[in-house]
């Protein structure tokens, strides 16, 4: 093999070895074979781009894999049952080898993977990668997303503490607002009227049998899909004439960097920050505020100020609107560029700019003044309280689609991606008002 002169960095990375093909070692051969089920044999150098992807995709497969070698790990002390899931774990981060690290790294993989799963979501959206015959990846994106959810909702009541006992007694109320099935998806869950054994090993079960095939099957078939849909979303003009590389070292040499570099924040993130362990459950002490696991904290914060039929019909529509994306969005130019076009920035800009003045202000007039049920008293709380938010609230994201449309003459494209921003700086805003600026009785407070 020749030896590698010394180049700059970027050559290095794109400098190929010329091995001879019968110097290859077996096991070499099968390795390539693997990665090349999962990738092509080249790819287009603007897929290489580290500022398309941000490498969010890689990211969330690391994390994924982490989560699975770290849960095995931990399965060998942990026992869910509601008399020893408590001090098992105590005893693993105390008297096990490595014990509280393992846990570490499982907790923090597992928070950090709905952040970058939600972030990729949005590169994705941002660049049009739903385009263009990437419809079902897109899909079976969403279907991801909320098995990332389901992972970490399932996973919080493990440890059965007083944060895991209260914040899933609150999601899961949340569930039962949902009407007809909400009910009995919440009772079927909890596997009673409330938290407690049933809960626990229903949770358990979905969290290391049942949530890990259903993973590793969708993640699977989404890798494949990337693949068949002729590798990553890039701009038109690139189509067919782009300068290709071989996938060997050039796409897998970065993958395995991004890989080490996470692994490595994740254990020494983990060394310094230990995962986080309250009092023993106990059901018969609530703590003030009660709150949601974090990530459905902007759900809780919604049904705050509308009715609960009303802030669910909400969330059907915005996750009915993300499924039908990709018929609802035709527009095939501008594919692979962020934002789409000058208008599309601006349209986006000024979604998320609405949004983080917006929805602050209407949470604290609504906090400090605006008492729909008291200023319609004849009226039924689900016409003041529901109705009346829920048109609000369509009239204000017709106007968000609108404006871009009539003052930057953006298409329905660009327009949509203004939307879309908006909602989801909403969500992103909410998430952070119900976290860090709730208080007791959940009122209104300053954290500092
Ligand atoms: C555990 C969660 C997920 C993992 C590990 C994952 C992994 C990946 C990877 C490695 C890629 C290749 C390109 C890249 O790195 O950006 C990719 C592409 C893609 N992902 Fe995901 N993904 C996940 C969740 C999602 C979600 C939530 C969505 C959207 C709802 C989504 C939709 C897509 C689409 C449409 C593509 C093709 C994009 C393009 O061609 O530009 N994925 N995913």
């Amino acid at each position: 093999m020749r030896s590698l002169p010394l180049r700059s960095w970027k050559e290095r990375l794109l400098y190929t070895p010329q091995a001879e093909p019968e110097t290859r070692s077996r096991i070499r051969a099968v390795t390539d074979s693997l990665i090349l089920h999962v990738h092509p044999a080249k790819v287009p150098v603007s897929a290489l781009r580290f500022t398309y992807t941000w490498a969010l995709g890689g990211i969330s497969a690391t994390l994924a894999l982490l989560l699975l070698v770290t849960g095995v790990l931990l399965m060998f002390r942990y026992e869910p049952t509601i008399e020893r899931a408590y001090t098992s774990i105590q005893q693993l981060e105390t008297q096990v080898v490595f014990g509280s690290l393992v846990r570490a790294i499982h907790h923090w993989s597992a928070n950090l993977l709905v952040l970058t799963t939600f972030l990729h979501l949005l590169r994705v959206f941002l660049t049009g990668g739903y385009k263009k015959g990437r419809a079902v990846n897109w899909l079976i994106g969403i279907g991801l997303m909320l098995l990332v959810l389901l992972f970490n909702f399932t996973g919080y009541l493990l440890p059965w503490d007083q944060l895991a006992y209260w914040a899933i007694t609150v999601s899961t109320s949340l569930i039962s607002y949902v009407p007809v099935i909400g009910p009995t998806i919440s009772r079927v869950a909890l596997a009673g009227p409330e938290v407690g054994q049933g809960a626990l090993s229903n949770f358990y079960a979905l969290h290391v049998a049942v949530l890990p095939v259903m993973t590793t099957a969708a993640l699977g078939y989404h890798f494949w899909r990337v693949r068949k849909d002729g590798g990553i979303s890039r701009p038109e003009r690139e189509e067919g004439r782009a300068e290709r590389v071989t996938t060997m070292p050039h796409l897998v040499r970065r993958e395995l960097a991004v890989a080490a570099a996470v692994i490595a924040a994740i254990v020494i993130w983990g060394m310094l920050q230990p995962a986080p362990l309250a009092e023993l459950a106990n059901p018969t002490r609530s703590p003030n505020p009660a709150k949601a696991a974090w990530f459905f904290v902007g759900l809780q914060e919604l049904l705050l100020h509308m009715d609960t039929l009303a802030a669910m019909a909400l969330i059907v529509l915005v996750l009915g609107g993300m499924v039908i994306l990709p018929r609802w969005d035709r527009h095939e130019e501008n594919i692979g560029i962020y934002f789409r076009s000058p208008a599309g920035r601006r349209s986006a800009l000024l979604g998320a700019l609405l949004s983080i003045d917006l929805v602050p202000l209407l949470v604290f007039a609504d906090e400090a003044w605006i008492d729909l049920p008291a200023m319609f008293p004849a009226w039924p709380t689900l016409v003041s309280n529901g109705l009346i938010p829920l048109a609000g609230a369509l009239i204000g994201l017709a106007a968000v689609y609108a404006i871009p449309r009539k003052v930057f003459k953006a298409n329905h494209s660009e327009a949509l991606v203004g939307l879309f921003s908006f909602l989801m700086a909403s969500l992103v805003v909410l998430t952070i008002i119900g976290n860090i600026f709730r208080g007791p009785n959940m009122a209104l407070v300053l954290p500092f």
